[in-house]
């Protein structure tokens, strides 16, 4: 293993019980997460993107040990250069570890427990740790609040005081108050306005570049994180179709998923014409993923037999690119800018 990678993921399971009658017998499983592996650099943005259910959360939940993987690996280098499965941890040395992997979640509205201050909610964090307390939390708690562009004179203030925009500002200050190594943003945008949101996306991108954060950023679209991301992993039931640096990714994406979610992005400028794919048919259950690659029935390039009954391996056809699809070699998929 390299140095530089502070995360490493190696075929990770997440498979849910199905439990059905009133035996509540375990009659099948929900395999939210099926074989993901990806690496996560010091100081980059990883950008996970799928449809809704595709098992993006229970990514993120599953690194943070919020479940218990069903199998696989979660390398993580500790602040102290210790490597350490997080997947094998006891819960008891998971604990440690949550100060320096931090979640921020999609809804700013229902992560904020309504009935504590601002200072209350940004501070507790540092409280439970034992990090500062008194007058050292107060001021800890008025930097970072400056730090995300809230004014710290409204501390004493309740949630419900606040914007949604806000209000995620709040939940930011909070995430970032342990000075966390690896943050996992799950959606962080996606219940704000459109105008809202490109004003916290640059807040996390300026946050980005000043503190050197390590994110993997998820979310629904190509655009919301198309900028912030270094690389991004696209994911498809349960599985990660398609892993590239941002830029090659949208010029030149690799697998038939990634082609139509490109082609979704609205063109920088807007004489470009481009040619929306609707993909037809629903996503697959999870629960009873399709034979062959996931998503042959969805996919207007299958016509090999391969697709419908031999499932595609996640393989790096160019250097730092990774595509899970039989046929991307023969393949010209249109990406941004032709
Ligand atoms: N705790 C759970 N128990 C059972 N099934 C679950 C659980 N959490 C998620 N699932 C199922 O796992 C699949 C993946 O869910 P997940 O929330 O990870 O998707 P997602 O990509 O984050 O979707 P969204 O974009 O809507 O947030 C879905 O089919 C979901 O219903
Ligand atoms: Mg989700």
């Amino acid at each position: 293993m390299s140095d530089e990678y502070i995360l490493e993921v190696n075929n990770l399971k997440q498979h849910f019980p199905i439990r059905t009658g009133f035996l509540q017998r375990v009659t099948g499983h929900i395999k939210a997460v099926d074989g993901v592996s990806f690496a996560v650099r010091r100081n980059e943005v990883l950008g996970l993107v799928g449809e809704s259910g595709c098992g993006k959360t229970t990514v993120g939940r599953t690194v943070l040990r919020l479940y218990d993987p069903t199998g696989g690996d979660i390398w993580y280098r500790t602040a102290s250069g210790e490597r350490v499965n997080v997947a094998q941890l006891k819960l008891k040395d998971v604990k440690p570890l949550r100060r320096e992997m931090r979640m921020i979640f999609q809804d700013p509205f229902s992560s904020l427990n309504p009935r504590r201050t601002v200072k209350d909610l940004i501070g507790e964090p540092l409280l439970i740790q034992k990090v500062a307390k008194g007058k050292a939390l107060e001021e800890r708690v008025a930097a970072l609040m400056t730090e995300v562009g809230l004014d710290p004179n409204y501390m004493e203030r309740y949630p419900h005081e606040f914007s949604g925009g806000q209000r995620q500002r709040i939940g930011i200050a909070r995430t970032l108050s342990l000075s966390p190594r690896l943050i996992i943003a799950d959606e962080p945008v996606s219940a704000l306005d459109v105008s809202v949101q490109a004003q916290v996306l640059n807040l996390l991108q300026s946050l980005k570049d000043e503190l050197g954060l390590t994110l993997l950023f998820i979310a629904h679209d190509l655009s919301v994180v198309e900028h912030i991301s270094d690389r991004i992993a696209v994911m498809y039931v349960g599985k990660i179709v398609e892993m590239a640096p941002s830029e090659q990714l949208l010029r030149r994406p690799l697998h038939p998923y990634a082609e139509a979610l490109v082609s979704a992005v609205p063109p920088a400028d807007p004489d470009v014409k481009t040619q929306r794919i609707i993909l037809e048919g629903d996503v697959p259950s999870p629960a009873n993923p399709p034979p062959g690659c996931v998503f042959h029935p969805r996919c207007r390039y299958a016509n090999h037999d391969s697709c419908r009954t031999q499932e595609p391996v996640l393989e790096e056809i160019e250097p730092g690119h990774f595509v899970a699809c039989h046929l991307a070699r023969q393949l010209s998929l249109a990406g941004i800018g032709g």
